[in-house]
């Protein structure tokens, strides 16, 4: 018998792949349990989210933090006070510290808009669209000290298609993520079974 693995879901914006997460687990494809979801940004959608669905939901304002250190440190506490076992970034724009990095080494996951390791970092899609690449995709991965460059968990190929506008393409991209996202966290977890005991 094995515990649920506890998931903090961390979150700046629209939330869309919260809201693939939480329908994943309310339709039994992902085996986890939302703990908590914490916003960097007090208007991000995902923060309403999270309470439709009655999941705790913390807001961090970076403002009321004087260094990136101490912003860190109440992350960790929140990690902490939640028993996270593993964090989720679902379109958290901001890079974590190396303290949080160290403490959730392998237990870190981020989604990343393009097939790294192109198109690192923001407006991946654009960029990979303006590029005119044929193809580009999603990658999921673990969080390391840099930007998007942690290990590849699991990527899709998206092809660009002819003359396709750049509303089209971004909308394909998010209907991959929001399929991938849970099937990786459920594949890592599958990997990491924690013990009833822990
Ligand atoms: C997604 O495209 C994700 O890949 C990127 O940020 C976006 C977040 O979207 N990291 P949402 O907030 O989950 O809707």
């Amino acid at each position: 018998m094995l515990s649920q693995a506890r998931l903090a879901v961390l979150c700046s914006g629209f939330g869309s792949n919260l809201q693939a997460i939480i329908d994943a687990v309310r339709s039994g494809r992902l085996s986890v349990q939302i703990a908590s979801v914490i916003s960097d940004n007090p208007d991000a959608y995902a923060i309403t989210r999270a309470r439709q669905n009655n999941i705790s939901c913390v807001l961090l304002n970076p403002k009321e933090y004087s260094t990136r250190s101490a912003m860190d440190q109440a992350i960790l506490s929140e990690l902490g006070k939640y028993q996270a076992d593993w964090v989720i970034l679902a379109g958290f724009m901001r890079l974590l510290g190396p303290q949080v990095v160290a403490a959730y080494r392998n237990r870190i996951l981020n989604i990343h808009p393009a097939l790294l390791p192109s198109f690192p970092g923001t407006h991946a899609i654009k960029r990979a669209w303006e590029a005119k690449v044929p193809v580009t995709g999603v990658t999921v991965h673990f969080v390391d000290e840099g930007i998007d460059t942690g290990p590849i968990i699991l990527q899709e190929e998206v092809k660009i298609l002819d003359g396709e506008s750049l509303e089209n393409l971004e909308k394909r991209i998010h209907e991959v993520e929001h399929r991938l996202y849970p099937k990786a966290i459920q594949q890592v977890i599958d990997k990491n079974k924690i013990p009833n005991n822990k």
